[in-house]
């Protein structure tokens, strides 16, 4: 989809996606000593807002501009501080090796772009980082609720994994988001994945001292 696409659907609702952040995420990071993170893809920042508010030094980057004032102005609400970058993933270089934390949540992009970004998304972890990945699962158009309804820019947590030579894969799975809306509940499958830079890499250097 595209960045006026993604400014109209913005445009167009109070809040197109929760207050909170996403389930996977808080789960996941909950164990984590705070420390800089890069949210990929904010969105309206839900992620970003809530590492922020644990003490995270948070950059978050996107494309809507429409999706990072509703971003800021939560922010400034909520009284954190985000370091909001308004850019194309698809050109944006993250600097490398300075993350604790790198989120790549609800991305949804054609192979060969989520190959880039991935890449990238890994480059940018410091020793010891933990990338987050997190999308609605290839198999959610069949059998599970909502998300994109286009198989080429849904993965599964294989996918992922190919794409990430070098760290160490915590967690791979399929996982099931439970959703209430105004009058249904349903099952969404997402694809999970945690992956871990090591400490020392093949390379031989590591966290300095
Ligand atoms: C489904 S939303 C997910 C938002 C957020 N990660 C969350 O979980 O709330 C996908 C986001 O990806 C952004 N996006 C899609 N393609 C992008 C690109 N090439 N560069 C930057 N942002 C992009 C859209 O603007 C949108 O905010």
């Amino acid at each position: 989809m595209t960045r006026d696409h993604w400014d109209r659907r913005y445009a167009g609702s109070d809040r197109v996606w929760s207050a909170e952040p996403n389930v996977f995420v808080a789960g996941e990071a909950a164990d984590l000593p705070a420390g800089r993170a890069l949210d990929l893809a904010t969105g309206e920042g839900r992620n970003a807002v809530w590492l922020a508010e644990r003490g995270w030094r948070v950059t978050a980057v996107d494309f809507s501009e429409v999706g990072l004032a509703k971003a800021r102005r939560e922010a400034d609400g909520r009284g954190v501080a985000v370091d909001w970058i308004h850019a194309d993933l698809l050109e944006y270089e993250p600097p490398a090796r300075a993350f604790e934390l790198v989120l790549y949540v609800y991305l949804h992009l054609p192979a060969e772009e989520r190959r880039a970004v991935l890449r990238r998304a890994a480059d940018a972890l410091a020793p010891g980082g933990t990338l987050l990945v997190v999308g609605h699962d290839l198999t959610n158009v069949q059998h599970g609720w909502g998300g994109p309804q286009d198989p080429a820019v849904l993965f599964t947590p294989d996918d992922v994994v190919a794409e990430l030579p070098g760290l160490e894969i915590e967690r791979a799975e399929r996982v099931i988001r439970h959703v209430v809306t105004d009058d249904d509940e349903a099952d969404a499958i997402d694809a999970l994945v945690r992956a871990r830079r090591p400490e020392r890499s093949a390379s031989g250097y590591g966290r300095p001292p």
